[in-house]
């Protein structure tokens, strides 16, 4: 019989469900993707125009059905078919040593074996499918009545509105499968959409769990279906017990069913691989992508975990192991601003040193002068940080009972006016942020390349003016790092170069590649930082890493180095966009290195130099000084050991040295020093 067009739109139909289907399994549960998103988009787009030229075709389960519906008025309470349980949490090997010896107790024939895997920070969400469609979505609630959260958790595209076939899992597409696991929120997309709220001046988020539970529970699923919520599974259910033999299995069907879960978790025997594997997990805490704040041991049987029963709430046979603190409280030293790559000034807290989640923390950004007001945040202070998405550090909250007397609200237009007397700053309308007057992202980009390609920084000679104006119009180079990416067919495509420019920048360009950290320091443009002080710091600090570590303290200890220039460097560092920018240097293969001048012949005897010379240029001589561990000034101080006399010099400019006492030195008696024969 011949094919109706409605058979073969059912065909089609068909076809396309799986298909997008597929990609979206691979995309949002296996983080590989089978086609582009646009190519996905028409898929769908032709998938909807099918449903809606016959209407019948729609299913519960089409990809199509996954659009936000209408608000609801209030959420409806569900009975969970087993109740949801808590943890008991354990803190060292201690006690988990005896967690253990307690089941050995009620189990003695019991040889232990654990399933480990990480406790994600989020909220439990257990997923009803029937037949392998997904009926219903309910929140934990009370662990025995949750909320019906369906709508929302519909529009999440890493929960499969059916779950897919593999072979040997067959069984659990009929009847009653449930599973249960976390709802996270990605460290990174929490960042992002922070930082988009930061712009326009809303309240912040405070971490990505409350989002994540803010999110589930909006009456209108296009607000849930706009942040990104992710499904990551744990348990598996059915009617028969027998079905899922351990835990480990568990996880087995919940990724072939076509969902996310942990493929790192694993079976133990032991404390001491409990410990282990919980160090382990500890240390990648912050490579992962979304919070964790300990493990969760699991005895891996199953018929013996519903046998070991349940003490209040939570069930004997798994425990939560529990990292330390993720907060702690230090007190503002400072608030300084920092002009990004936009223009944008930023406030960034910096505080006495503190341990957070494992590592230390001494600045934090405040994004914009609204978040200041809001929070209150005062120098002197004592306020509480934490590390939202686990990495980057934020103030919570100021323990105002803790404020000493006499502080006064911070008052960003005073700040930018002490900090940044030379610059006008404008708030545009409906912006939280201040910015640099008359002046652009490209603008400042221009002008940082420049001075980084300059012949004190860089000295990448083919990279001047013109060049760079090229380069950042053509939107070849968004950002300084940028540069080391060109390639020579790219540079092509600009008027300004033939075959033999091309070749000759961006082989300039690969040259550059370990400079001296002096001049690498220098040409990052850290406001107040001269090439003196890029050589001071770099001799203090040897590596860029330690200068981007570098406390308050220990930067006002280098000579020289006073508060306005320490604040400066702070700042600088304290930018999320220029860590960002020094990560992007690294990885491109950037790697500055630094043999140290201190103990060269001239090391502790500074020079100016005034008037003409015959023998070469000021900076030649200020390079040879520097080489031989001497330090150059601009102008004479108290610190300074030498002014080097040359032609036609004014007699103000040797009152000065006179009334310090400086001695005062020929061109040639520098050289002699020199030894430039
Ligand atoms: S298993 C019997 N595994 O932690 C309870 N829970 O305090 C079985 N959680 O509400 C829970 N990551 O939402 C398990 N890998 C994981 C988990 C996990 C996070 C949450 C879960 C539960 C809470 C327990």
């Amino acid at each position: 019989m011949k094919q109706t067009p409605a058979d073969k739109a059912a065909a089609r139909v068909a076809k396309l469900r799986e298909l997008i289907n597929e990609y979206r399994y691979n995309y949002h549960v296996l983080d590989t993707s089978i086609m582009s998103e646009s190519a996905a988009d028409s898929l769908k787009h032709e998938l909807q125009q099918l449903e809606t030229t016959y209407p019948e075709l729609i299913t519960p389960d089409s990809p199509t059905q996954r659009v936000a519906g209408k608000p609801l008025p209030g959420f409806t309470q569900v009975r969970h078919t087993a109740r949801m349980l808590s943890l008991n949490d354990v803190f060292d090997a201690e006690e988990i040593e005896a967690w253990v010896g307690r089941l050995r107790k009620l189990a003695p024939e019991w040889e232990p074996e654990f399933f480990a895997d990480v406790k994600m920070d989020g909220l439990a969400c257990a997923l009803w499918y029937e037949d392998g469609v997904l009926q219903k979505a309910v929140t934990r609630g009370d662990g025995f009545v949750g909320e019906d959260v369906t709508m929302n958790v519909r529009t999440m595209d890493s929960v499969p509105t059916r779950l897919r076939t593999a072979a040997g899992f067959e069984t659990f597409l009929h009847g009653r499968t449930e599973i249960r696991g976390e709802i996270i929120i990605y460290k990174k997309d929490f960042e992002a959409l922070n930082k988009k709220r930061a712009a326009a001046g809303d309240p912040l988020y405070a971490n990505p769990r409350n989002l994540a539970a803010g999110s589930i529970r909006q009456l209108d699923p296009k607000l849930a279906a706009a942040r990104p919520l992710r499904f990551r599974g744990y348990d598996l259910r059915r009617d028969d017990p027998d079905d899922v033999p351990t835990v480990a299995y568990a996880y087995e069907a919940i990724r072939a069913l076509g969902l996310a879960a942990n493929n790192k978790a694993e079976v133990v025997r032991s404390v001491d691989q409990i410990m282990k594997l919980a160090a382990r997990w500890e240390k990648m805490r912050s490579e992962l992508p979304y919070n964790i704040d300990g493990l969760v041991i699991k005895v891996n049987d199953r018929e013996l975990f519903a046998r070991l029963g349940v003490v209040g709430k939570a069930p004997r046979a798994a425990v939560a192991y529990k990292y330390a603190a993720e907060e702690a409280t230090t007190v503002v030293q400072d608030i300084v601003l920092s002009i990004g790559r936009t223009g944008a000034a930023t406030p960034v807290a910096v505080f006495d040193p503190v341990q957070v989640a494992g590592t230390t923390v001494q600045h934090a950004s405040l994004h914009n002068a609204d978040e200041i007001v809001r929070k209150d945040i005062r120098v002197g202070d004592t306020v509480v940080i934490f590390k939202a998405g686990d990495i980057i550090p934020q103030v919570s909250k100021v323990l105002t009972k803790l404020r000493p007397k006499g502080t006064k609200p911070f008052n960003m237009e005073a700040e930018l006016a002490r900090q940044y007397p030379e610059l006008e700053f404008v708030r545009p309308e409906g912006e939280a942020v201040y910015r640099v007057k008359n002046t652009s992202g490209a603008l400042l980009l221009k002008r940082a390349l420049m001075h980084y390609a300059s012949k004190s920084a860089m000295d990448i000679d083919t990279l001047g003016e013109k060049n760079v104006i090229a380069l950042v119009d053509a939107g070849l180079v968004k950002d300084m790092a940028d540069i080391y990416a060109l390639t020579k067919e790219q540079v092509l495509q600009l008027d300004r170069f033939a075959d033999v420019s091309a070749s000759n920048l961006t082989e300039a360009i690969k040259a550059a590649k370990e400079p001296e950290l002096p001049r690498f320091i220098y040409g990052l443009g850290i406001r107040h930082v001269g090439q003196q002080t890029a050589i001071d710091l770099a001799e203090h600090f040897g590596s860029v890493h330690k200068l981007a570590e570098a406390t308050l303290d220990e930067l006002l200890q280098v000579e020289g180095i006073g508060d306005t220039v320490a604040e400066s460097i702070l700042a600088w560092f304290a930018d999320e966009d220029n860590a960002a920018l020094l990560k992007k240097f690294e990885e491109l293969g950037v790697h500055p290195h630094y043999e140290s001048h201190a103990r060269g012949p001239l090391h502790g005897k500074s020079f100016v130099i005034t008037g003409g010379l015959e023998h070469g240029s000021r900076d030649e001589f200020a390079d040879t000084i520097r080489a031989l561990g001497g330090t150059f000034q601009t102008s004479v101080g108290k610190d300074t050991s030498y002014l080097v006399v040359g032609k036609n010099v004014g007699a103000s400019k040797l009152a000065k040295a006179e009334k310090l006492g400086t001695a005062q030195i020929s061109e040639d008696d520098l050289r002699g020093m020199l030894e430039v024969k």
